[in-house]
């Protein structure tokens, strides 16, 4: 059984905002993600101080480049000491596979590798246009996840709604993380495919990543609380 847990998207462009927000959390240290802004905003010290601060980090950079380069970055976001990062299955298998062994460390242990099958914002229609896939979104989702189980990864991310058929077709163990989480009672915003973190729970996701419905929240402590209690306890 894996373990199901709550990640908080950290979208914030600074460190001093990151910090401001995390300051608030004097019990459970949450498991946080660091994207692309913040990362590239203020570099790897960020991902030091998070993680001295005893959170686990979801480093989020959606690696995509030729085998040997992944390889190489990934040794150095295993030195980083992250817990998860990511990479995009449209790198090929060999990628993957390269991203792996660059990723683990001398004593046999890594971060979880997921990969990113299709990216939300990416429609079927513009999938046959413009790049040319001539196949379903669903089919596509499936055929990479299954590329990146065969290369020894952990799992992928995906829409909550996506995540049965990715365990049917990967297996239970296979790890899905789940953007798209609204309250029941909250507001969506630019989200479309959206889901509750107790129906996620349901659906049998491993872990939800949750941004604003937190991270605006009056009270966002209360929020994250309220994400464990539906999808955690
Ligand atoms: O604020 P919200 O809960 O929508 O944040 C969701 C987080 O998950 C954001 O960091 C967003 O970039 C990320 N994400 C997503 N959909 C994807 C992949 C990542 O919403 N398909």
């Amino acid at each position: 059984m894996n373990q199901r847990d709550v990640i908080i998207a950290c979208d914030f462009s600074s460190a001093a905002a990151t910090f401001g927000f995390l300051d608030r959390f004097t019990g459970r240290k949450p498991f946080v993600k660091i994207g692309m802004e913040l990362y590239y905003a203020e570099g790897p010290s960020i991902v030091r101080e998070i993680k001295a601060r005893g959170h686990k980090i979801f480093l989020d950079l959606k690696l995509h480049d030729i085998p040997n380069t992944v390889k190489k970055a990934m040794a150095v976001l295993s030195h980083l000491d992250v817990d998860m990062c990511n990479l995009h299955a449209a790198g090929t298998i060999d990628m993957m596979r390269a991203a792996l062994e660059g990723l683990t460390r001398p004593d046999g242990t890594r971060p979880i590798l997921i990969a990113v099958t299709q990216l939300t914002s990416t429609s079927e229609e513009r999938m046959r246009r413009e790049l040319l896939i001539d196949a379903s979104i669903n089919d596509t989702i499936i055929h990479y996840a299954r590329n990146a189980k065969e290369a020894g990864l952990d799992g992928v991310v995906c829409s909550p709604l996506e995540a049965g058929m990715v365990k049917e077709a990967c297996g239970t163990q296979f790890i899905t993380v789940t953007p798209g989480v609204r309250f029941a009672d909250g507001e969506v915003g630019d989200q479309v495919r959206v889901t509750t973190p107790s129906r996620a729970r349901e659906i049998g996701t491993d872990y939800i990543v949750v941004g604003r419905p937190i991270t605006q929240a009056a009270d966002p402590v209360a929020a994250y609380e309220r994400c464990i209690r539906e999808f955690v306890e």
